[in-house]
């Protein structure tokens, strides 16, 4: 996949400065996910959740998260997801996304396709990686022809609702709560954005 860069980022207050955070996207590259990626992307997961998710679900959920059985749940998003893609810097992958055909179809139609997840290892947060993902995964569903994307964020989960604001998703209406993943219920919110290219000519 084609090396993107992109313009340079404003001072966020990390402690790095404009050349830093411009340096480390053009460091970064994007490639399809591989098998031995895993071992990598089992402890990134692992990181991402227990840093994002802290007081987000429940304390036990995270403290019980096994690297072994998330590789062997990404092991099988490999092999049945329509994309899954690796962000790396310096060939140290920093972060995934993952999409396909939408799950649950319920007020969505066919042409919606649905971004799974996104994870960004927390040491490069706010540093354009997560919008350098997204934006190759829009393409990964634009070249499958779907039209509109869907995704379910957790209604308290503040930094991904804002970092997807910032990229022009916007909520459906959409709404569920579940316990499927944590074993509490949590809530969550749908949000979309369409998949159509904008014309920039005036024809
Ligand atoms: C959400 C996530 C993917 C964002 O990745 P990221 O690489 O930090 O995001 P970017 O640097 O590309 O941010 C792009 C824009 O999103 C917005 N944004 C990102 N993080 C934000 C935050 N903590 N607070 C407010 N706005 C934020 C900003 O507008 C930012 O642009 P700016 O830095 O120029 O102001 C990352 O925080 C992550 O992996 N979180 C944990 C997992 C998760 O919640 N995934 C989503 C599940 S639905």
């Amino acid at each position: 996949m084609a090396r993107r860069q992109l313009v340079a980022k404003k001072y966020d207050g990390s402690g790095l400065g404009r050349a830093t955070i411009q340096g480390i996207l053009e460091l970064a590259q994007t490639r399809p996910a591989v098998a031995a990626d895993l071992p990598r992307l089992a402890e990134l997961v692992l990181a991402t959740w227990r840093r994002a998710y802290a007081g987000v679900v429940p304390p036990k959920f995270l403290a019980d998260l096994d690297v072994r059985r998330i590789k062997e749940r990404w092991e099988h998003h490999l092999l049945v997801n329509e994309f899954s893609i690796v962000a790396t810097v310096q060939r140290d992958v920093v972060g995934v996304c993952s999409g396909g055909a939408i799950r649950e179809a319920v007020g969505v139609q066919t042409t919606c396709g649905e971004f799974y997840s996104i994870n960004i290892d927390p040491r490069y947060w706010r540093r354009g990686l997560g919008a350098l993902l997204l934006s190759n995964g829009i393409t990964s569903l634009q070249a499958l022809g779907y039209r509109d994307a869907a995704l379910w964020t957790m209604a308290d989960n503040r930094r991904a609702k804002s970092f997807y604001a910032s990229q022009g998703w916007f909520r459906d209406g959409g709404e569920r709560t579940t316990s499927s993943l944590t074993g509490s219920p949590i809530h969550e919110i749908r949000l979309r954005r369409s998949l159509l290219k904008q014309r920039t000519d005036s024809a």
